[in-house]
């Protein structure tokens, strides 16, 4: 296996080569994989044509996986472990752009994390391109724990025990999207997630946002607000942006705890499709759901 830097200059984005994942893999192989995601935080695999069989084997690898809720109120065309990042109806045909559909799936272009609104969060998310389109659709990830270690110490400071709210309302009320399958309000309720994290183990922090973020919990909503859109704008700068542009069989692996990521836009009359499956963080070393200090 060959594991290398996608960019002389990128932290957090490595290139994997010479492994199978059409394949079971050894615990050897596996090992090699779960160091790579560890040391960096997005890891490519060119040229891994899946099935939703062999992702779903490999997805499991990384930990239990997360079922995806019908947001939307509409027929699905995947089932639910995975979350179908496509233009595409249940029939698999293109949706009209004035479709409920299109408008919920246009969320994910404002910089998010998947599943910072829900009780358990994500650990990583692993996305399958299987259609793309022949100009835009990229997917563009921002390094949190570079964009952390940039602040400074001051702010580091203050943000240190601040805890934010998330809900997925929030961000769909962004980008336009009000019309939720009605439950949607009571299976996920708003839920509190630290503003940073501290890893012992790789001795790093991150900052942790997302379009999901409402306000910071025990101050004035405008207040929290605001400091959620500095930080959000400080994060996704150039210097901490890897810029995917997607070729049929690449599978990218990212840590949902420690980047964001956001869709780019592109023609929605050409095929976009992406099958992403998405893991539970059941292992970072603190109670979840975030305890709120009075
Ligand atoms: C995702 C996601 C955006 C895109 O796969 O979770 O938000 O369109 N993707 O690539
Ligand atoms: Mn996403």
């Amino acid at each position: 296996m060959e594991i290398k830097p996608k960019n002389p200059d990128s932290e957090f984005v490595a290139e994997v080569n010479g492994v199978d994942l059409t394949r079971p893999l050894s615990d050897d192989e596996f090992a090699t994989i779960d160091a790579s995601f560890k040391r960096y935080a997005v890891l490519v695999f060119p040229g891994q044509p899946l099935t939703d069989e062999q992702q779903l084997a490999f997805s499991k690898r990384f930990g239990a996986l997360e079922t995806a809720p019908n947001y939307a109120g509409k027929k699905l065309r995947l089932r639910n472990e995975f979350t179908d990042i496509s233009n595409l109806d249940h029939q698999g045909r293109v949706l009209d752009p004035s479709d409920r559909l299109t408008k919920y799936n246009l969320g994910n272009q404002l910089w998010h994390t998947d599943s910072s609104f829900k009780a358990t969060r994500s650990k990583c998310s692993l996305l399958s391109a299987r259609e793309v389109p022949p100009s835009g659709g990229e997917t563009q990830y921002a390094d949190m724990r570079a964009a952390y270690d940039a602040l400074p110490e001051e702010r580091k400071r203050e943000l240190d025990g601040l805890v934010a709210e998330h809900s997925i309302a929030t961000s769909r009320k962004k980008s336009g999207f009000s019309e939720f399958n009605e439950n949607i309000a009571t299976q996920l309720p708003p839920v509190p997630q630290r503003l940073v994290d501290h890893y012992p183990d790789s001795g790093r922090s991150s900052l942790y946002l997302a379009s999901h973020a409402s306000h910071i919990i025990g101050w004035p909503v405008e207040k929290g607000r605001a400091l959620l859109e500095e930080l959000m704008e400080f994060a996704t700068q150039e210097r901490f942006v890897y810029t995917h542009d997607w070729a049929v069989g690449d599978l990218v692996v990212w840590d949902n705890r420690c980047t964001m990521h956001r869709g780019r836009p592109y023609d929605l009359a050409q095929r976009r499709v992406l099958h992403r499956t998405t893991v539970s963080d059941t292992e970072t070393p603190f109670d979840r759901p975030t305890v709120v200090r009075a």
